[in-house]
């Protein structure tokens, strides 16, 4: 039978339009907090810079308080601070970021209730070859990605090309975890797994909204939930990456909501 709760939301002009904004504030969170990275600062302070920036600027963290499912308590920060061999949902708390660190951050920005989502791994100073091709392979694979967020495409063909540049490099691919449709809530359907065969699942239309969002591993893709009950991290202690942007489908590709070009391109040199 058909099932509403599956439904795909194509989301209006003037959805884009708020989505498009929300998305801004969250880029430009990410601007921000691209200056704070550097040996010293504390993933509390990173927190608060981001929920003051945030609110400053007319939106809500999204993350704050979230539900995953009835039987978690409700997500304590405003940023995910995931730090080497954690993949992502790492609490902000006051360890302090050193040189040779890597660190996930993941946020999610509601502004006149539409929801925009993005993650982006940082270097903190200076990092080995190893993690910087894990970097590099991570991001190429979401933009793999987005090349194939296009109209008559299928889930698969985002998958498969994520998977592709991941195999190309001999990453893991973190399984559990998967993309989402994203907009009037921060996960709406469709899934999108970071794996799978072209040509296969749901079709995508014109103005539909997804969070495409590989986690890559240097290792083995095992994982694990912490004793925080949130935080996730891989079973043999490899080093993990994540991107993630709020893509709207065209007839062209998918077009990254979430980007801040200029500041990637000064942090990826
Ligand atoms: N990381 C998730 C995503 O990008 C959302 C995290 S919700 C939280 O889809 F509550 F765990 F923060
Ligand atoms: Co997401």
């Amino acid at each position: 039978m058909f099932n509403r709760k599956n439904k795909i939301i194509i989301k209006t002009e003037e959805q884009i339009e708020q989505i498009k904004l929300a998305a801004d504030i969250l880029s430009r969170t990410f601007g921000v907090l691209s200056e704070k990275i550097t040996p010293g600062v504390s993933l509390k302070q990173l927190d608060e810079i981001a929920e003051e920036f945030i609110r400053d600027n007319g939106g809500i963290p999204a993350f704050k308080d979230y539900k995953q499912s009835a039987d978690q308590p409700p997500y304590p920060g405003t940023l995910c601070l995931s730090v080497n061999d954690e993949v992502v949902h790492g609490i902000p708390r006051d360890l302090e970021l050193k040189d040779g660190d890597i660190i996930s951050i993941d946020c999610g920005v509601i502004y006149n209730g539409f929801y925009a989502d993005s993650a982006y791994t940082f270097k903190v100073g200076n990092v080995s070859p190893e993690i910087e091709m894990l970097l590099e392979a991570t991001y190429q694979a979401l933009l793999a990605g987005i090349e194939k967020a296009k109209h008559n495409n299928r889930i698969g063909d985002i998958s498969y090309a994520v998977q592709s540049v991941a195999n190309k490099h001999g990453l893991g691919i973190v399984r559990e975890m998967v993309g989402h449709g994203v907009g009037v809530k921060l996960h709406e359907p469709p899934e999108i797994p970071n794996y799978g065969r072209r040509g296969t699942g749901r079709k995508l239309q014109e103005n539909m909204v997804i969070a495409i969002e590989p986690m890559l591993t240097l290792g083995r893709a095992k994982i694990f939930v912490d004793n925080d009950g949130w935080t996730i991290k891989t079973r043999d202690g490899s080093i993990a990456a994540h991107y993630e942007h709020t893509v709207l489908v065209t007839k062209n590709g998918g077009v990254p909501l979430t980007s801040f070009e200029h500041i990637e391109n000064k942090i990826k040199t």
